[in-house]
């Protein structure tokens, strides 16, 4: 078998390298050996293209399907460290943006890297508010799917369609046009998040209304009737506000990833967004919050979870929101979550699902199954009990969560825009298809 031996020059010199932040690499198929830098923890996947068995070779590439192992950016937007159940948005504890800072200040930490001061923040917030209108052919295309379209196909679409109104987003180096998109995307998205429920219900549109928050705003749009003015409920406003919050950014997660790379291109931010959205639809992604709901109602009663953890443990299903690429701890998220369960109750009355979650939780914990494959509750686990106690039906959870993660999708894109480092986004592949073969006429078939 085909070999490299890899001495860690930081930790076992070799015998030219002492010291030093590197790696000698022997190359076991030529006896050639090479110094290759580490740097953060990392190599440069290029320094491999030097090994070579010959001119000819194209030299060493890495492989890592689904990238288990490979940094594909360097990013200051946010910091997890999964073993300790740690998450940072700009070096800002997760738990205390929750308790101290609000959705609107949290997305400007993120796209600017600091705390807004009261001037920035309210001119911050004055953008935001004054760019909630739609143009009025929105409506026109939303009224065209189908009443029981799942609200993030109608999303996805009409975040792209915003691309078409926009035509000056696609100059995406200037950084004043970047900042308008940032703006409207922001204020936008609720408002075609509303205007996709109430297409779902059969009601009319609900106008934005500016004398409310972000959260209250969205609450009006989504559930005001036949009243002159609605008044959101404090605890829920501010119970989705924390949400928000705790859904802003997740590193370089599927969605992230899918941002960056679709805006790799330079092509608009709307277009690259609806991509982000479509990756996050997916139920091992932010359609897992969707899917909870689902699995909670089809276990039914707490007598019957030890039959349906049988069914996970033999792989027939998946425990819908426990696990996590990066969390092999508790998810903050979900603890912060689980606390915000009983605020809400009290407003809204007790979502009985809680229970359930609770005891499976209780149970899964105790398992040496989750236990080994440190399978914990992550962000999904809860938030679709709080979002169903609130009056949202199981298809608009996505949909919050992508209201959630707008300011976090955009400082990725942002953040891979301003990077020297970056380029347009293309994996190499390892072939195992034919050989070359001539084309035979199909009578010879
Ligand atoms: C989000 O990346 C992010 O940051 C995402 C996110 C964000 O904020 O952006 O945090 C949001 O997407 C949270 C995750 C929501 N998804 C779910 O809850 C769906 C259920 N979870 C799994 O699909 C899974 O845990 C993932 C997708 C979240 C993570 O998958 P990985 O890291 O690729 O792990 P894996 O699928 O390779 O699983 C490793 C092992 C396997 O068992 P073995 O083959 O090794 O024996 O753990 C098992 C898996 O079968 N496993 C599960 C499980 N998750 C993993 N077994 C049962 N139930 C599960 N949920």
């Amino acid at each position: 078998m085909s070999t490299l031996t890899i001495t860690d020059n930081r930790t076992e010199p070799s015998e030219h390298a002492v010291g030093k932040s590197t790696l000698t690499i022997t190359d076991n198929r030529t006896g050639k050996t090479y110094d290759v830098p580490v740097d953060n923890g990392t190599i440069r996947a290029m320094d491999l293209r030097q090994i070579k068995t010959g001119p000819d070779d194209f030299g060493l590439m890495t492989y890592d399907p689904a990238f288990m192992n490979t940094a594909a950016c360097r990013s200051a937007v946010t910091f997890i460290d999964g073993d300790k159940g740690i998450l940072r948005y700009r070096g800002y504890p997760i738990e205390q943006l929750a308790e101290k800072s609000n959705f609107l200040e949290t997305a400007y930490l993120l796209l600017r890297g600091e705390l807004p001061s009261r001037d920035q923040l309210d001119t911050w917030t004055y953008n935001i508010t004054h760019h909630r209108f739609v143009h009025e052919n929105v409506k026109k295309f939303m009224d065209g799917f189908r009443y029981d379209a799942h609200p993030m196909g109608v999303i996805i679409s009409t975040i792209a369609a915003l691309s078409t109104f926009y035509t000056e987003a696609n100059q995406i180096k200037n950084a004043a046009i970047r900042q308008r998109q940032i703006f409207r995307l922001i204020a936008k998205t609720p408002t075609l998040a509303a205007f996709a429920y109430r297409h779902s219900v059969g009601l009319p549109y609900a106008y934005p209304d500016d004398d409310l928050s972000y959260c209250g705003n969205f609450l009006s749009m989504l559930f005001k009737a036949t009243e002159s003015k609605y008044v959101p409920n404090p605890v829920l406003e501010r119970a989705l506000d924390v949400l928000f919050i705790l859904h802003a950014d997740h590193e370089q997660n599927c969605s992230a990833n899918a941002m960056r790379a679709v805006g790799s291109s330079e092509v608009d931010p709307y277009s690259a967004m609806a991509a982000a959205a479509a990756a996050l639809y997916g139920p091992l992604h932010g359609g897992a919050n969707e899917q909870v709901l689902r699995m909670l109602r089809e276990i039914g009663d707490k007598k019957r979870i030890p039959d349906y953890i049988k069914r996970v443990k033999a792989k027939e299903v998946l425990l819908m929101g426990f696990g996590h690429r990066v969390y092999k701890n508790y998810d903050p998220r979900a603890k912060i979550i689980k606390q915000i369960a009983d605020q809400v109750f009290e407003a809204t009355g007790k979502n009985p699902l809680i229970d359930m979650a609770l005891e499976l939780e209780r149970i899964a914990l105790q398992d040496d199954y989750f236990v080994s494959h440190k399978l914990y509750p992550n962000v999904d686990f809860y938030s679709g009990i709080i979002y169903e106690a609130m009056g949202f039906p199981v298809t608009m959870f996505p949909v919050l969560f992508a209201i959630g993660r707008t300011p976090g999708w955009l400082a990725q894109w942002e953040e891979m825009l301003l990077d020297n480092e970056q380029k347009i986004a293309r994996p190499r592949q390892v072939y195992t298809g034919s050989d070359k073969r001539d084309y035979a006429p199909i009578d010879k078939r």
